[in-house]
């Protein structure tokens, strides 16, 4: 199966795979990394690790359609078994999500439906949650909204800040991601209504 990774910035979730991949834990191939941020850490990471990159510079289009476009364009060429969302952070427009329906899954740091969106981790320690934590999720046409796949828990300290609770959860993505990948690999997924299955 191959893979195509979507990261916006620093890559630690992209590294995980990478790493897992190199110590046979995750059994894919990871066809090419694509990154809407020419600055993104995760393009040295990609180049010392192998991968293919390409930068689709998302402040060089004039709209988020014609971005898109060529996001979708790239994707057709690679022909990926699954599209990563790796800390990519756009919204994807309905017609990407449509095209790679059930073939695009995202992580996100709270246990959704709780806290979707930007600055998750803050919004769970402003809220007060006792838990929080990662989900990985199928991607629709809701933010954060589609199917949940796996979800892995972390115990809020009272003397968390944003940063520490992030960084514990980062922690639980890193597994959850690669697990998930390697589940949808193995055709253990299945999507029934809003429930995924693990068969
Ligand atoms: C992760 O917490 C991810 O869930 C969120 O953004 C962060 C990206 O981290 N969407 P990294 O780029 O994988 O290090």
């Amino acid at each position: 199966m191959r893979i195509v990774v979507l990261v916006s910035g620093r890559g630690s979730n992209f590294q995980a795979i990478i790493d897992n991949i190199a110590a046979g834990n995750l059994s894919v191939t990871c066809a090419e990394m694509i990154t809407d941020n020419p600055r993104a850490d995760a393009i040295q990471r990609a180049r010392e690790n192998g991968i293919t990159v390409t930068v689709i510079d998302y402040h060089a289009y004039s709209s988020r359609l014609s971005y898109e476009v060529d996001l979708l364009s790239r994707l057709d060429e690679l022909r990926p078994d699954l599209v990563v969302r790796a800390g990519y952070m756009r919204i994807i427009g309905n017609e990407i999500v449509l095209a790679y329906k059930g073939r695009m899954i995202n992580i996100h740091p709270s246990l959704l439906p709780s806290f979707p969106g930007l600055h998750a981790q803050a919004q769970a320690l402003e809220y007060g949650v006792k838990v929080s934590g990662c989900t990985v999720h199928f991607v629709d046409e809701e933010m954060d909204g589609g199917p949940v796949i796996l979800q892995r828990c972390v115990a809020v300290r009272d003397d968390d800040s944003e940063e520490t609770l992030a960084e514990r959860i980062l922690l639980e993505e890193h597994i959850a991601l690669s697990h998930a990948i390697q589940l949808f690999c193995d055709g253990k997924l299945k999507i029934c209504n809003r429930r995924v299955l693990i068969l």
